[in-house]
């Protein structure tokens, strides 16, 4: 284990800023360097969720990922990124890098976290994430008793977001911004719009919950899920 400083994935939660934990707060205001990442020339969305919480002094380390690389990320990107908090960490200093959600809940941190973890001393934090928030925001609880609950990705080919869908008494569909239309027309072949619930920015202001049939395609962003439920759950 090399360096003495510890980085710290900290999950900063959906998007309210009232949903960080107090353990990430404490980490987050004492650690000399913060990482993050952000799209390439735009604003950290994990970042804006804590920007009140920074202190003065702290040094940023911004982790800009181009936007077309969602599929298959920019690994040298990410190479780099590692390296400059690794020379942070071999000074001796604390690094928080910053995750929307929870870090190990589809988050780009896990990049990093392969890259660090072994050589580094690395604690993952973990924070409210967006299923929990979508769900809180829909009203609909996720799972009961015994039922299963599945998490799927709606980049996956259609075929396979089908199979996937049919088998999950609850599916909540992730990722959806421009395979959102895809992803209603699985649904409506399963006969499982009527029930599903849309959620757009959950937690922030700009939150929309909405009956699956009421959204327009085009203005789907990424920050948006579907939960679906099968006929038993409706
Ligand atoms: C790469 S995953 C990261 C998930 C994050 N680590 C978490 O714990 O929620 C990004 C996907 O999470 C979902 N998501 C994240 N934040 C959301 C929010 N506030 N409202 C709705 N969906 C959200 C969207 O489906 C988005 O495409």
């Amino acid at each position: 284990m090399s360096g003495r400083g510890t980085a710290y994935g900290i999950g900063v939660g959906p998007g309210d800023p009232e949903l960080l934990t107090l353990k990430g707060l404490r980490l987050l205001r004492a650690a000399p360097v913060v990482a993050y990442p952000a799209p390439l020339g735009g604003e950290s969305f994990a970042r804006s969720i804590v920007a009140a919480q920074l202190r003065p002094g702290q040094q940023e380390i911004a982790i800009e990922v181009p936007m077309d690389t969602a599929l298959h990320p920019a690994q040298d990107v990410y190479d780099r990124a590692a390296a400059r908090i690794a020379d942070a960490l071999d000074a001796g200093s604390d690094v928080a890098i910053l995750c929307q959600g929870d870090p190990f809940f589809y988050g780009s941190f896990m990049y990093l976290f392969e890259r660090l973890a072994g050589r580094h001393r690395v604690e993952i934090v973990p924070g409210v994430s967006s299923l929990g928030a979508c769900a809180a925001a829909a009203g609909l609880p996720l799972a009961h008793r015994n039922e299963a609950l599945s998490v799927i990705p709606a980049p996956l080919d259609e075929a396979v977001l089908a199979t996937r869908i049919a088998a999950a008494p609850l599916a909540a569909i992730i990722k959806l911004g421009r395979h959102f239309e895809k992803t209603r027309r699985v649904l409506d072949r399963l006969g499982r719009s009527r029930s599903a619930i849309y959620v757009e920015r959950a937690s922030l202001p700009t939150q929309r919950v909405l009956p699956l049939a009421e959204v327009s395609a085009e203005s789907v962003p990424y920050f948006a899920m579907v939960l679906a439920p099968d006929g038993e759950r409706r």
